[in-house]
């Protein structure tokens, strides 16, 4: 077994680096410096994610357009404004696993969730809660509980959070299961992630689906932690819903133009000309989710555009488009299939170097590469005193990761740009910094 105090693991690392198909994608991204120009370990992809050198040339072009065009840039040059998002729909589809009609590139993730809701969260009757995961990210609950609110409910009782059992970070899939069984005649909708911000643990979406199917429920996404980092399905697994924001896994860049996927069975069932269409999947509308031929007659009565398409409310934010497309070349150009067979080995070296380190942490993200994406979660004995000042003293180290609270340091190498010799280097870094603070 390797360990990070061994100096083989070094070689090891960087033998498996020579031998990476990938290994050329890394000089497509700008490298992170320290105070002194060195490389920092960039382990932090699972929150921001690197910069594809190709961005700057797609936003340049978007100002020169925009310098030297002007309006007119919404019809004309290399790639007109007005149907911008379509240079993102067939890369975004091969990630997500859909149709490229059935995803769309708009807003930012909260947004689309509150989208999303306001077509696939219709309380009837008894049918009312929605199940969400205990911990869930602060911003979904907030928009879940809001929702709730605005229909009119008590959220202290319409909210069904599931957490995991004692002892356990994780939540069993047949515990999910059973949850939404026991509540299935309340139950209006689940609301699940697909990788868990907090403990990096991965979920089988159709397995998900077809439970909240067997219910009578909606079954949504929230794929901020999956876009990009573990192979999506979603036409197939039958989700209802699923939304995504691009600055992580994506690499869009910070405050990047987020996504989402509405199954087709949904686009079809609602009638183009009218807004209150059977349910579910009614929805809000704004001038961009109008079909682009008729769009700008400005005609009072809508009319949808196809599919996901149609949900889109406003124009988009051009300049925080351009860099997801350059990424998504980047990752037609490596391909899903090998970035999740890089991305297992890199998270599996890391593992087995972090093993030998048992006494002093733990790693809370399941041990099964099938329940996991990049990230690890990593636990540091003591609590979250010593976990604090050992993050700090990562950081202090040239690794830059990130810590969630109350007591989870996040890690994530990406099969993109990571070397298996960054994740060596941030063991070895972690085997020294530990005794001095835990
Ligand atoms: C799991 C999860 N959900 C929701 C969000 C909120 O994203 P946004 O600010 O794009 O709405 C994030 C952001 O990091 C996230 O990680």
């Amino acid at each position: 077994m390797s360990t990070a105090a061994n100096p083989d693991s070094l070689a090891q690392a960087r033998a498996r680096d020579a031998a990476d198909p990938l290994r050329g994608f890394r000089e497509r991204f700008a490298l992170p410096l320290d105070e002194r120009g060195a490389p920092l370990v960039y382990l932090c992809g699972h929150s921001l994610g690197l910069q594809p050198l190709a961005a700057r040339a797609l936003v340049t072009e978007e100002l020169d357009a925009w310098a030297q065009r002007a309006v007119e840039g919404h019809e004309h040059g290399g790639r007109p404004w007005v149907p911008y998002h379509q240079n993102l729909a067939a890369g975004l589809a091969e990630l997500a696993g859909a149709d490229p009609s059935e995803v769309v590139a708009m807003n930012s993730l909260t947004v689309n969730l509150h989208l999303m809701l306001a077509s696939f969260y219709r309380p009837r009757g008894k049918r009312t809660r929605i199940l969400i995961e205990a911990g869930a990210f602060s911003s979904d609950r907030h928009a879940v509980a809001s929702q709730i609110a605005w229909h009119g409910l008590d959220p202290e009782k319409t909210l069904i959070e599931l957490a995991p059992a004692a002892g356990s970070d994780l939540i069993e899939p047949a515990a999910l299961e059973a949850s939404i069984a026991r509540h299935a005649s309340e139950i209006a909708l689940v609301l699940w992630p697909g990788v868990q911000f907090r403990t990096g643990q991965s979920f089988e979406l159709a397995r998900i689906a077809r439970a909240a199917h067997a219910a009578g429920a909606i079954a949504g996404f929230d794929l901020a932690h999956s876009m990009g980092n573990t192979p999506l399905a979603l036409h197939e697994d039958g989700a209802d819903f699923a939304v995504w924001c691009s600055y992580k896994y994506l690499n869009g860049g910070p405050g990047a133009i987020g996504g989402c996927f509405v199954h087709e069975r949904h686009s079809r069932a609602q009638p183009r000309t009218s807004h209150g269409g059977g349910l579910p999947g009614a929805r809000l509308a704004g001038w961009w989710g109008h079909e682009e031929d008729t769009r700008f007659r400005m005609e009072p009565e809508f009319r949808a555009a196809q599919g996901a398409d149609a949900w889109q409310v406003s124009n988009p934010p051009i300049l925080a488009a351009a860099p997801l497309v350059a990424s998504l070349m980047v990752f037609t150009a490596a391909g899903m299939e090998r970035l999740r067979e890089k991305s297992v080995a890199l998270t599996g070296f890391m593992d087995e170097l972090l093993r030998p380190l048992a006494s002093r942490l733990t790693i809370i993200t399941p041990r099964d590469s099938a329940a996991r994406g990049c990230q690890l979660s990593i636990r540091i004995a003591g609590g979250a005193g010593p976990g604090r000042r050992v993050f700090e003293g990562l950081r202090a180290s040239g690794v830059v990761c990130d810590w969630r609270s109350p007591d989870v340091i996040r890690v994530a190498p990406v099969p993109l740009y990571n070397r298996f010799e960054d994740v060596q280097r941030f063991a070895a870094r972690l085997a020294e910094v530990l005794p001095e603070h835990a």
